[in-house]
């Protein structure tokens, strides 16, 4: 097919691949999305129930899926959500080595047939694999950015919603550090319409809406059951897109790759960052209090010390 306007490829045609495809194909934001999955079945299917939905929506945006990796080329960006997903009782950290190795497979066929592409990953454990992404790759940092800031700041902005009961919409929660259990909650920098969120809970509410935070993925997980959340991570996946293909620069947590910032080098973690064309065109580096600062060289180790893990078992070698 010719390609015309803006192309993105979405590798997994899983619940988060299929649903960031499908809020793509909605909201009109690029003329093409290629779907691409292991199991070419599935995202023939999915691709061909979405166009007919982009239809009935008078959508332009086609949705087409890939036999073929090479479908993938010329796209702008390459969102990848392929991988195993977080069973019950699994952390995200039991996903590390499965999610490594075929991130790394992904990655050779993005670097053969979009090479000047950017590439949103979304697989677990977040911060790792946009880590193995960016080494496996080998594209300028600002080209490989992970999804969970938006996601996670937006499951605190609920919580905090679910607590007050009032103000929904208005509220801008803020989260940065890993997608993990050690991510950090910044309820000093939440706000509800430009109020203080610790003018408005008292400690005790906000060490709820905290927790709660931290473990938003798993709660879903525990009602599904056999899989873990998709609405909010694809759509916070979607946002990332569309700031980038309308070049809006608009100022997002995601997960990047810190070469001296806050301090750490070599390492992947989530900060503020303004999106644009080029993918992440500046990262914001916020004065943090003690205990701030306390809980991000927390969050940060721990995803460092997985890929050491990686690095002990030579994975960036073979
Ligand atoms: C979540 C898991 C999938 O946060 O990371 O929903």
């Amino acid at each position: 097919m010719v390609k015309k306007g803006k192309k993105v490829t979405v590798i997994g045609a899983g619940n988060v691949g299929a649903t960031v495809a499908f809020i793509l194909a909605m909201n009109g934001v690029c003329h093409q999305v290629v779907l691409r999955d292991r199991n070419t079945e599935i995202a023939k299917g999915k691709a061909l129930d979405m166009s007919q939905a982009a239809n009935a929506a008078r959508s332009h945006t086609i949705v087409t899926a890939a036999d073929d990796a090479a479908e993938m080329e010329g796209s702008d960006i390459v969102v990848i959500t392929a991988g195993s997903p977080r069973l019950p009782g699994m952390s995200r950290d039991d996903l590390l080595m499965i999610n490594a190795e075929i991130t790394k497979e992904v990655i050779q066929d993005v670097k053969k047939y979009a090479p000047d592409s950017i590439i949103i990953m979304v697989s677990n454990p977040l911060d790792v694999m946009t880590y193995v992404a960016l080494k496996e790759s080998g594209f300028p940092k600002e080209r490989v950015v992970g999804m969970a800031g938006i996601l996670d700041s937006a499951r605190m902005a609920h919580f905090i919603f679910e607590k007050i009961g009032y103000g929904s919409g208005q509220i801008r929660a803020s989260v940065m550090g890993g997608h993990g259990d050690d991510m950090v909650p910044l309820p000093k920098f939440s706000t509800v319409a430009g109020v203080p969120l610790t003018d408005i809970l008292s400690e005790d509410e906000i060490s709820e809406v905290v927790e709660r935070t931290k473990h938003g993925g798993a709660e879903i997980v525990g009602y599904l059951k056999t899989g873990s959340a998709y609405y909010a991570p694809a759509k916070s996946t979607a946002i990332m897109v569309e700031a980038m293909l309308k070049d809006t620069k608009q100022i997002h947590p995601c997960a990047v790759y810190l070469d001296g910032h806050y301090g750490h080098s070599d390492v992947v973690s989530g900060v503020p960052v303004a999106l644009g064309a080029n993918g992440v065109e500046k990262l914001f580096e916020m004065t943090l209090n003690e205990d701030q600062k306390e809980r991000f060289e927390k969050s940060v180790q721990s995803v460092r010390s997985m890929i050491n893990v990686l690095k002990e078992k030579n994975f960036f070698d073979a």
